[in-house]
């Protein structure tokens, strides 16, 4: 009879990564703006979640705040920055948090910061991505047009 053998690391279940990044505290000066489980369809060939799952999501959690402030049609002209900082993993819970950078005549710059608590760690936060985006107010003809100026003083 043989002895049973230890999985191998491919074999290890979704989420139990020995290795990880550190811990993070929560930004205190962006707004939490979504939050998101990703499924096992959204994962790549490594297992790991889809890079492009996770721009999907920053670019809807990025427009939260312009949408409020454009209060109408605004479309995503730029990612100015994108940073996949550590894996997303199936089960994860992603928390979205967002600050207005800049808001321009009709353009407004939003960054975002997105911490991952892991499946088996609840309450620890991970940071997986840091991005800038930047999103144009458009008219019904989806030309820009002016969004409201921040008062000064
Ligand atoms: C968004 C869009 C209407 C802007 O039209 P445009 O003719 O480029 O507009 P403008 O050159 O007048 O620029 C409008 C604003 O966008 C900003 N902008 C344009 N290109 C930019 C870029 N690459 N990075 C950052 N900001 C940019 C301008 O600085 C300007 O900001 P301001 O008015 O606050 O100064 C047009 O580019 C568009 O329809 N793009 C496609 C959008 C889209 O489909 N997004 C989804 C992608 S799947």
């Amino acid at each position: 009879m043989t002895a049973p053998t230890r999985p191998d690391s491919h074999m290890r279940p979704p989420n139990e990564n020995p290795v990880d990044a550190p811990e993070a505290r929560l930004p205190d000066d962006h707004a939490l703006v979504m939050k998101v489980m990703p499924m096992p369809a959204d994962a790549n060939a490594n297992g790991d979640i889809f890079g492009g799952w996770v721009m999907a999501q920053v670019d809807l959690a990025g427009s939260v705040l312009p949408a409020r402030h454009a209060q109408g049609r605004m479309a995503t002209v730029a990612v100015n920055q994108f940073i996949f900082k550590a894996p997303v993993r199936v089960g994860d819970i992603l928390s979205f948090y967002a600050k207005m950078e800049r808001i321009g005549r009709t353009s407004m710059t939003v960054n975002v910061g997105v911490y991952a608590e892991r499946f088996q760690n609840q309450g620890r936060y991970i940071k997986v991505t840091e991005a800038t985006l930047t999103y144009v107010a458009i008219d019904d003809q989806g030309r820009p047009r002016p969004v409201p100026q921040p008062r000064i003083g």
